[in-house]
């Protein structure tokens, strides 16, 4: 054994956490040094600490909602907002990304268990004629931007332990869609490990730790520990546009959103929609002590969230988040370095693992707890944040669970009405249902057209005219 694996055994035992090491004279050598660098890896004060807070007094915690109100948003031209400020914002916006300055950031390090796909998830088909996916209708939509800017845009996406191999492979197999592989930078997230009820480290096997990604949260340390922080910083590139991996209708390069961000001075932006209804699983933007924060629907009392303006009729806390943000670097750089740092969540799961004899245990319920960050934690840390409102039709259809809301089948429904309505902005008639859904397949690369401006460009060049009918692809017109 070498000193350092005595000194690292030494430490879990005198934490209390000396369970990890109960099989280690079972293991092989090599599964020996495997252990001893998973547990090398865990920050044990850190593990402590959330256990005394988030384990031990479980309950003894309720969210603090005093002084609540709801935040304020600028509301889109649509719903009332000032249309100039709107022009000006993306004039700001354009020319930034004129000026290099911005980058597209992905979190694509979830395990995506309530889709249950095995595979990255940025993997998984989505368009409804062509099957791309995901990670295809980013990458076209960045390859898009960057051409309507005249400066190609670098992509950042974070990945975990799990999925970091398959996704740089599967990258490498489709030659990045098209990106200039120089300009696609990967980089995994740190991970926590779980524990039981006691607080007890929760082995997997009998020679690995239950470690899993320490939620989207993560994804500001890990932008600074990779070193992506000093990367963009060699580029001349101060600002993120973060997005998550699993909601293909959104703008990943959005001129007006980056527009308000920066003309406002804002460390960290955020995108908006009404609700749909009360008990939506959205998160609400609220103010708290001068704040901006965002609650999550499980702690927002229902009774608030189905408050009613008397006036307007409208829900009182209706902006809800969407998890689209913009980011400024060196915000993320203090987040990540700086003292404090976000708080950690806990979430109780069933954490598949060994008995005292070592044999696997498949919990049925609920046996342990994980920990992890949220990223729109850090929206109280930030100067100046500015939260905007956006059309949920042309920004987010999230593919979360396998069948039922937000599944592929409800994400396919709604990129058909969104080319639908392209189709019709530009003067052609599309039949569809009452909610707008033509009832045959369509499908538009984000190369053709990825709003309906740039649609409409397209499809005003293209001659002859496609006939519209079941199974039109309209793809890259730079070919
Ligand atoms: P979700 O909260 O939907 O979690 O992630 P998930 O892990 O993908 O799915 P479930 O809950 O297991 O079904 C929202 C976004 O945050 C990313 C996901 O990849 C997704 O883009 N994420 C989440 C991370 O990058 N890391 C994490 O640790 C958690």
């Amino acid at each position: 054994m070498t000193p350092d694996t005595s000194a690292i055994m030494e430490a879990y035992r005198s934490a209390g956490q000396a369970q990890v090491f109960a099989f280690y004279d079972r293991l092989s050598p090599e599964a020996r040094r495997r252990l001893v660098s998973e547990a090398a890896e865990v920050d044990l004060g850190e593990v402590d600490r959330l256990v005394r807070t988030l384990v031990r007094s479980a309950g003894a915690h309720s969210l603090d909602l005093e002084g609540l109100v709801p935040a304020p948003y600028e509301r889109l031209p649509s719903s009332g907002g000032d249309a100039s400020a709107w022009a000006r914002a993306r004039a700001v916006g354009e020319e930034a990304l004129r000026s290099g300055r911005v980058a597209a950031f992905t979190v694509a390090g979830g395990q995506g268990t309530r889709l249950g796909y095995d595979e990255p998830k940025g993997t998984y088909p989505v368009t409804p004629v062509r099957h791309h996916c995901l990670f295809q209708v980013f990458a076209e939509k960045l390859l898009a931007a960057g051409n309507r800017y005249g400066k190609p845009l670098h992509w950042f996406i974070m990945t975990s332990h799990q999925n970091h191999a398959a996704t740089e492979a599967f990258f490498l197999e489709h030659r990045c869609f098209g990106l200039d592989p120089s300009r696609v930078h990967f980089f995994r997230q740190g991970r926590m490990p779980a524990v039981d009820f006691s607080g007890k480290i929760l082995l997997e096997s009998q020679g690995s730790l239950a470690l899993s990604p320490d939620g989207h949260g993560g994804s500001l340390r890990a932008l600074a520990r990779s070193g992506a922080l000093d990367l963009m910083a060699s580029e001349g590139i101060d600002t993120l546009s973060y997005f998550q991996v699993d909601n293909p209708l959104v703008r990943c390069i959005d001129a007006s959103f980056i527009g308000w961000h920066l003309a406002r001075g804002s460390e960290m932006s955020s995108k908006t929609v009404p609700k749909a209804y009360p008990e939506e699983k959205l998160g609400h933007f609220c103010i708290q002590r001068g704040k901006l924060v965002v609650i999550e629907y499980s702690d927002l009392p229902v009774d608030l969230q189905r408050e009613r303006d008397p006036v307007s009729g409208a829900l009182r806390y209706e902006a809800g988040s969407i998890a689209i943000h913009v980011i400024d670097r060196e915000f993320v750089r203090r987040m990540a370095e700086g003292p404090g740092g976000l708080p950690f969540h806990r979430a109780d799961k069933k954490i598949a693992t060994v008995d005292a004899a070592g044999a696997d245990v498949k919990p049925s319920k609920a046996n342990g707890v994980k920990f992890e960050l949220f990223v729109f934690d850090a929206l109280p840390f930030a100067r100046n944040p500015v939260v905007v409102e956006t059309a949920r039709a042309d920004d987010f259809s999230p593919v979360k669970n396998a069948d039922g809301v937000d599944s592929p089948a409800t994400c396919r429904a709604d990129q058909l009405r969104q080319f639908a309505r392209w189709l019709r902005a530009s003067g052609v008639g599309v039949a569809t249902d009452p909610s707008g859904k033509p009832n045959f397949s369509l499908e538009v690369s984000p190369l053709f057209g990825y709003d309906d401006e740039t649609f409409k460009e397209s499809w005003s060049r293209l001659a002859p005219k496609p006939e519209v009918v079941d199974g039109l692809y309209l793809g890259n017109t730079l070919k």
